[in-house]
C-alpha cells in the first residue's frame, strides 16, 4: 500500500511520485492551502493539499488528528523559510495527487504531543500511547537489544531453549502467581519466578550453554523498577568458573552500549565486596555517580553519655554512621525536617546533623542540637574523620546496622539527586562475595541472600552448618548507576549441599522433597558444575532510554496495584468456569 515509510521521505526522492500511508499528526489550513503531517513509524513528512485538485482537497478538510490516510503525491523542495531542520524530511513536502481516507478516527483522548498525560490514561489507551514518538523509540531500543544479546549469545555457542511457564513454585523470594487445574482437582501450577530450576535441569541434561529471553511472574510490591510481568535475559553455563561468566556478559553489556548507544562503559568493571558496598554506601547496589560516603564513627560514640548514639556504637548489630554534604550548610530547617521525615520512612527514629560553619573556631564553630551532648573533643574528632570543610553538614544514623543503612543508603541517593550531584555517564559494578545467609529477625530464621541454589564459598557441607552467619556464597550482581540490572552464581552441585542450604532455611527434608525432590535426585545422576547469571531487560532497556520506570519500557504494563487499565485484568470468571475448576470464590468479609 505505501512506497516508503513518511518519515524517510527526503531529497534524494525530490520529483519522484511516492505512495505513503500513515496517522495525522496536524492539519493546518493556511489562505487556501491544506498542510498535513503525516506520521508513521519513522516519522513526519509534510503533505501539501492545492485547491487547484478541488475534490481531493475537500476531502483533505474533513480529515482529522489520527484519522488514517493513503496518499499519492509529487516530493518536490519547500518554500525558502519553511525548511525544517528537525526533520528528515525537513527540505521536503508532498504535493497531494490523491488522498484515500483508510480509516477515521474519534478526537484521542490525549493529544500525542502532550507531556503530562496521566499514566492511566496513557495505559487505558496504549495503542494511542505507542503512537509517539518517545514510545516508538523506546521500543525500537527495546528490540534492538534483545536482537544484539541474542546474536551476541549465538555466536558464542549458547542455545536457546525454552522453559515451562506452567510450572511449580521457584523460589526468588516472591509470591507465586497460581493457575488452577482442571485436570487436577485441587492442585495449581505457579507461574515461574525465573527458569533458575529448569536452567539447572539443562545443564544436567548436557545442553552446557542455554540462553532464553523468557518471562518472569512475581507477586510482590510494586515500585518503579518492579512488575509483576517482567522480562529476564536468562543465561546458564557448564564448566565456567564465575570469572568467566562475569566477563562473557560484561563484554556483552559492553559492545551492547557501544553499538546501541555509542557509549563507552569503563574497560573492566570494578568489583566490590557486598561488605564494602554496605560500609560506604549503605547499600548493594550503590550508585556510583553520587560522590557522597557513609563513615562509620561508632568507635568515638561508645562512652559519650547521648544513648541515641551510644546505645547502637555499643550493639553488636548496631551501626553509627555519619554522611557529610558538602556545602549542606546551607540547608534550612524545613529541608532537614523533610529529610527527616524521608529517613524515616525506612524505620530512622530520626536524623542528627552537625552543621559546620567555621572549623577555625573549633566546636565553636559548629551548629547543632546534639552538641551539647558530645564532648567538644568527639565532636571534633567525628569532623576530623569524615573530612568536614567550612560550609558542609553531616548528617547521622544510629540504630541497627539494617536501618542505619538502608535510611542514610536511601538518603546519599535522594541527597544526589535533590543537591544535582551525580556525575554524568555511566558508573557499572560488580557486587560480589555476598553473604550466604541473611538473619530474619522477624521470623527467627536463616533467609537466602539468592535463591537457594546458591552454591556457598566453601565445598564443606560442616563448614556452612557451622558458619551459616559469615559463610559466603558465590554469587555477583551487576549494578548499574544504582540499578541491579543482573544476578547470578555459581550453583550446588552436589546433592549433599543443597540439602544442607535446604535445612539452614528451614526447610524440613519432607518439604524439600515435596518441592525440590526431582531437583535432589537430578543432582545425583551426574551434574556437571554450573553456574549462570538473569539480566532484568526491562531494567536495562529503562536505563538505556534514560525512562524513570520499567513500565515506560513495556508495550503493555500493568499499573502499581498490579492491574491492566487497557483490558481490565484481573477479572472476575463465570461460575461455570470457577466450578470446572473447583474452586469456590471466598471474599473476606466487609466491615
Ligand atoms: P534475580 O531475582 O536477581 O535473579 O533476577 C534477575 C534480574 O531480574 C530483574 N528483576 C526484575 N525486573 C523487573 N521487575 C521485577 N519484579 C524484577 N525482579 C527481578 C533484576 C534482577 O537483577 N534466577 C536468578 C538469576 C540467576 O541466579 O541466574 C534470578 O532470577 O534486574
Ligand atoms: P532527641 O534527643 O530524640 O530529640 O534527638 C536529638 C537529635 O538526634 C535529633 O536531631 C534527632 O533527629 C536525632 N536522632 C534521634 N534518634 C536518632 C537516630 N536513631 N539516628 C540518628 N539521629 C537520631
Amino acid at each position: 500500500m505505501r512506497s516508503q515509510y513518511c518519515g524517510l521521505v527526503d531529497e534524494s526522492l525530490l520529483g519522484q511520485e511516492v505512495t505513503l500511508c500513515g496517522w495525522v499528526n496536524k492539519r493546518r489550513d493556511h489562505g487556501g492551502v491544506i498542510f498535513i503531517d503525516l506520521r508513521d513509524r519513522e516519522g513526519l513528512v509534510q503533505i501539501v493539499f492545492d485547491p487547484d485538485t478541488p475534490e481531493i482537497f475537500r476531502l483533505a478538510e474533513q480529515v482529522r488528528g489520527e484519522y488514517v490516510l493513503q496518499v499519492d503525491g509529487l516530493v518536490r523542495e519547500r518554500p525558502e523559510g519553511t525548511l525544517n531542520a528537525e526533520l528528515r524530511s525537513g527540505q521536503v513536502e508532498v504535493l497531494a495527487k490523491q488522498l484515500h481516507v483508510l480509516n477515521a478516527a474519534e478526537t484521542p483522548p490525549f493529544q500525542l504531543d502532550e507531556d503530562d498525560v496521566n499514566e492511566d490514561s496513557r495505559l487505558r489507551y496504549r495503542y494511542i500511547d505507542l503512537r509517539r514518538p518517545a514510545m516508538q523509540e523506546r521500543m525500537r531500543m527495546r528490540a534492538r537489544v534483545t536482537g544484539f544479546m541474542r546474536r551476541y549469545l549465538e555466536e558464542l555457542g549458547f542455545l536457546d531453549i525454552e522453559t515451562p511457564m506452567l510450572t511449580k513454585a521457584t523460589p526468588e523470594g516472591a509470591r507465586d502467581y497460581l493457575v488452577p487445574s482442571r485436570t487436577h482437582p485441587g492442585n495449581f501450577f505457579a507461574l515461574p519466578q525465573s527458569p533458575q530450576i529448569f536452567k539447572q535441569l539443562l545443564m544436567m541434561g548436557g545442553m552446557d550453554r542455554y540462553y532464553q529471553i523468557v518471562r518472569c511472574f512475581r507477586d510482590e510490591d510494586l515500585r518503579a523498577d518492579r512488575q509483576p510481568e517482567f522480562t529476564q535475559l536468562d543465561i546458564e553455563t557448564s564448566f565456567m568458573k564465575e570469572d568467566q561468566i562475569m566477563d562473557v556478559v560484561e563484554v556483552m553489556v559492553r559492545q551492547m552500549f557501544l553499538e546501541l548507544l555509542g557509549e563507552t562503559l569503563p574497560g573492566t568493571f570494578p568489583r566490590m565486596t557486598y561488605a564494602e558496598a554496605m560500609r560506604r554506601y549503605g547499600s548493594d547496589k550503590p550508585d556510583l555517580r553520587i560522590p557522597l560516603e557513609l563513615v562509620d564513627v561508632g568507635e568515638l560514640l561508645k562512652d559519650v553519655a547521648f544513648k541515641v548514639f551510644s546505645g547502637p556504637a555499643n550493639a553488636a548489630n548496631g551501626r553509627v554512621a555519619a554522611l557529610r554534604l558538602p556545602e549542606g550548610a546551607s540547608l534550612s530547617r524545613k529541608d532537614i525536617e523533610a529529610y527527616t521525615q524521608f529517613v524515616g520512612r525506612y524505620g530512622a527514629k530520626g536524623l542528627a546533623y552537625i552543621k559546620v560553619n567555621d572549623l577555625s573556631q573549633g566546636v565553636a564553630g559548629l551548629q547543632s542540637p546534639i552538641l551539647k551532648f558530645l564532648p567538644d573533643t568527639v565532636a571534633l574528632e567525628i569532623m576530623q574523620r569524615v573530612g568536614a570543610q567550612n560550609g558542609d553538614l553531616v548528617f547521622f544514623g544510629a540504630d541497627k546496622t539494617k536501618i542505619v543503612n538502608e535510611s542514610l543508603g536511601a538518603l546519599r541517593e535522594q541527597l544526589g539527586q535533590d543537591r544535582g550531584l551525580l556525575a554524568p555517564g555511566w558508573a557499572p559494578l560488580w557486587v560480589v562475595d555476598f553473604p550466604m545467609f541473611e538473619w530474619d529477625e522477624t521470623d527467627q530464621r536463616w533467609q537466602a541472600l539468592h535463591h537457594p541454589f546458591t552454591a556457598p564459598a566453601t565445598d564443606d557441607p560442616t563448614t556452612l552448618d557451622q558458619h551459616p552467619g559469615t559463610v559466603l556464597s558465590r554469587a555477583y550482581d551487576m549494578v548499574l548507576n544504582g540499578t541491579e540490572i543482573g544476578g547470578g552464581s555459581i550453583r550446588i552441585h552436589r546433592p549433599e549441599m543443597q540439602q544442607e542450604v535446604f535445612r539452614l532455611l528451614g526447610i524440613s527434608d519432607e518439604e524439600a522433597q515435596q518441592k525440590f525432590g526431582f531437583l535432589v535426585t537430578a543432582l545425583k545422576y551426574g551434574c556437571p558444575p554450573h553456574g549462570g547469571i538473569a539480566f532484568g531487560l526491562d531494567r536495562l532497556v529503562m536505563l538505556m532510554t534514560g525512562s524513570h520506570s520499567i513500565r515506560d519500557v513495556m508495550a503493555f504494563p500493568k499499573t502499581q496495584t498490579a492491574h491492566c487499565p487497557l483490558t481490565d485484568a484481573p477479572a472476575q470468571v463465570s461460575e461455570r468456569q470457577l466450578r470446572e475448576l473447583n474452586i469456590r470464590v471466598r471474599l473476606p468479609a466487609k466491615d
